[in-house]
């Protein structure tokens, strides 16, 4: 395209945004509701605005993220079809350890379940994520702070042990839970890049190692 025509057609896309803008305003004003045309999406990007690591970017819906908005989000039930599409698709992204070690060291892992700090604003980049899963999980006897919002973990390797389908299983659900439950709740901790391959085999070990407080 030439500079002429590249300047013409952005002073068109300019002229119809401003058309659009106008059109909004109006049916705005006439139904006497100042958000009536504007979209959630709209009021967000105004109000947003990056700051340090969090970047307005982040409100860009994954595909995941716009269907489950659609249906599970609003308590309504989504197409058994749909689902299973996210739940395979999700499943075969998971990216399973190269060298075939699941496990790590679970003194790691406890710190890394404790720690809720990682990609707020006010963290430092660079600095290691935490997993947050005691928010959630209730992993360890003694210890009244633990959520409520997923299964309760205690003795989860004792139940389970250390099968290769428990550790596949239990990699795949860290990594991606929407694998199993197309709107999971928990945090997609490797497809999101929140944790490191290594910080998930530390949370591992602390899932399934015999020592760790979750299985005492
Ligand atoms: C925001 C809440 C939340 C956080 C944080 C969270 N989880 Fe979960 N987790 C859930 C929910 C909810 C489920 C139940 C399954 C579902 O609905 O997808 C679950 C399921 C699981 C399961 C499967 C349990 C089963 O019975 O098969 C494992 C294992 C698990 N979480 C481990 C972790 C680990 C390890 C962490 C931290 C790295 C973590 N979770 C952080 C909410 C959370």
């Amino acid at each position: 395209m030439t500079k002429l025509a590249l300047m013409v057609s952005a002073a068109l896309a300019a002229t119809l945004l401003a058309g659009c803008a106008g059109a909004r305003q109006q049916a705005a004003e006439a139904s006497g509701n100042p958000f009536a045309t504007t979209s959630f999406e709209d009021i967000l990007h105004h109000d947003f605005a990056d700051k340090g690591q969090a970047k307005v970017s982040r409100l860009k819906q994954t595909h995941t993220q716009y269907e489950c908005s659609k249906y599970d989000y609003l308590g309504v039930k989504m197409p058994e079809a749909t689902a299973k599409a996210i739940e395979a698709g999700a499943l075969a992204h998971v990216v399973y350890p190269a060298d075939g070690q699941y496990l790590g060291d679970w003194k790691a892992g406890l710190k890394i379940a404790e720690n809720g700090k990682g990609m707020q604003w006010s963290d430092k980049p660079g600095v290691p994520n935490g997993g947050n899963c005691l928010a959630c999980h209730h992993m360890i006897a003694n210890d009244p702070s633990q959520g409520t919002i997923g299964p309760d973990l205690y003795h989860y390797g004792k139940l389970r042990g250390e099968g290769q389908a428990v550790l596949k299983y239990t990699w795949a659900r860290v990594y991606d839970s929407s694998a199993f439950n197309a709107c999971s709740f928990m945090p997609p901790f490797g497809a999101h890049k929140i944790l490191t391959e290594q910080q998930m085999k530390d949370v591992m070990a602390l899932l399934l190692n015999p020592h760790s407080p979750v299985n005492q």
